[in-house]
């Protein structure tokens, strides 16, 4: 019997990339590769790395070096996702006992490049040159919640916003085949899922590459699948928006009631200085086809502040266009500089008091139409799935198919099954979730 190969794997970053993780541990485990929980224990440590913001690359470089004192034995290093794509073999310099460092475009290699490491080559680099059409599809997809789960449809982005390394990290823009698609959404139903997250960069600016299916249409069919209660999808980008996904969604009872589509800034100069090729009121037109639906569907956005050459008035700009929209939710960030990007080379740059400054000045005022927002469900009967209970199992918390977070009480001793749907009445709503209690349990499959 030979020795067992084991492994760990640390992942940051955003759901492509958490997915990501979920299909190297499956690749992996196919291999025979066996995960354990702590990296003192693993033949081979793998570290799935984010590059989005806040220096990234020094917080890899310092967490490369803690992995330095467990270096002995044959234990290996792999260094993978947007930092590994953006330092490349820079790594293997500032950290000579890493052998393997791999960009997203490169997965579908790694059985090949686990062989090399096996037979003891020190630098293997899978890194990739923008030029690949392929996407990276494994049926060994390792999925860490049964109830719901991710498929990537669109990978890479073309869009080249002046701030971002996405398009330098994850490489040029591609979907996947529609039927390959459906296909996997169909065997996770099998499997038991009842909920299924589409993912890309930009997940709607999907085209499929057999030309058999628009991004909507896609949308409807896994919508479709038996046993699929709900699909969400994220990211969408602005420029890609299209009336046929609202049409979609009002058509489609298992489409979720949310579109997040970031913004970036409510300042058109700021718009165009980042490139992200729309102004705020072409922005806000998509946004008035989201609010004519029959359903009401929540919106959510991204916004950065702080970018160079950002005046108080396109701050205000931003505001008032948070207003205007009255968002579910933001994720808000100061503007980061990055490397390789354009915006970097500015001198225009602000300091970091006054874009902290402004980052409050927006969470501020979105706290307070949340507060508000939030308040119109007051009394609404909702369905949740239930996700988990909080320390003391005396409420338990889950989400609604707007993506809302609601805490609630069961009233019964026997908890509800994790991944159960429950209509819950909302008795009390804060700024950034509701609570309530539940009627009756509709399905304690489990
Ligand atoms: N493709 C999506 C967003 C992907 S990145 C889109 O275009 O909307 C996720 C978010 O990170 C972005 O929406 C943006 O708000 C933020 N972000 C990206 N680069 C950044 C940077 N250099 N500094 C600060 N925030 C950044
Ligand atoms: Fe980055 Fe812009 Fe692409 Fe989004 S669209 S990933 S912000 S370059
Ligand atoms: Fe980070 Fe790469 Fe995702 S930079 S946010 S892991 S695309």
């Amino acid at each position: 019997m030979g020795v067992t190969k084991t492994f760990y794997i640390e992942t940051f970053g955003c759901q492509m990339n958490a997915h990501d993780s979920e299909k190297v541990i499956g690749t992996l485990e196919h291999e025979g590769y066996v995960r354990v929980e702590d990296e003192a224990d693993a033949g081979l440590v793998l570290y799935n790395t984010c590059s989005i913001r806040d220096k990234a690359e020094q917080k890899v470089f310092h967490r490369l070096n803690e992995y330095k004192r467990l270096q002995g034995e044959g234990k290996k290093f792999a260094v993978l996702g947007c930092v590994a794509q953006q330092e490349g073999e820079k790594i293997f310099e500032r950290a000579p006992y890493v052998s393997l460092v791999s960009g997203s475009a490169s997965y579908r290699n790694l059985p090949a490049m686990l062989v090399r490491l096996e037979a003891g080559e020190r630098r293997i680099t899978g890194l990739d040159d923008r030029q690949t059409d392929q996407t990276f599809d494994t049926e060994f997809t390792s999925r860490s919640n049964p109830h719901r789960g991710y498929i990537t449809i669109v990978e890479g982005c073309d869009k080249f916003c002046a701030y971002c390394v996405v398009p330098y990290t994850r490489g040029k823009e591609r979907s996947r085949a529609s039927n390959s698609v459906l296909a996997e959404a169909r065997r996770m139903a099998d499997a038991g899922f009842t909920e299924i997250q589409l993912l890309g960069q930009n997940v709607n600016s999907y085209r499929d590459p057999s030309g058999r299916m628009s991004f909507a249409e896609l949308l409807v069919a896994v919508g479709q699948i038996a046993g699929i209660r709900r699909v969400r999808f994220t990211t969408s980008h602005p420029r890609d928006f299209t009336r046929e996904i609202v049409a979609a969604i009002d058509a489609t009872p298992t489409l979720c009631d949310h579109v997040h589509l970031p913004v970036q800034s409510g300042s058109t100069e700021v718009l165009r200085q980042m490139a992200r090729e729309y102004t705020r009121e072409w922005y806000l037109e998509r946004i008035s086809w989201i609010k004519a639906a029959k359903r009401e569907i929540s919106i959510t956005s991204d916004i950065i502040v702080g970018f160079p050459g950002e005046t108080e008035q396109d701050l205000e700009d931003t505001v008032t266009l948070l207003e205007e929209v009255g968002y579910d939710a933001i994720f808000a960030f100061k503007y980061s500089p990055r490397p390789n990007t354009p915006a970097t080379g500015r001198a225009d740059l602000i300091p970091d008091e006054e874009k902290s400054r402004r980052l409050q000045v927006v969470l501020d005022r979105q706290r307070e139409i949340q507060r508000k927002a939030y308040a119109r469900h007051l009394g609404q009967v909702m369905e949740v799935m239930v996700e988990g209970y909080n320390h003391s199992r005396a409420q338990v918390t889950g989400r609604s198919s707007q993506n809302k977070t609601v805490n609630f009480t069961v009233g019964q001793p026997i908890l509800p099954a994790m991944g159960s749907y429950l209509p819950v009445r909302i008795t009390q709503t804060f700024p950034n979730s509701l609570a309530g209690e539940a009627l009756r349990g509709d399905d304690d499959r489990d």
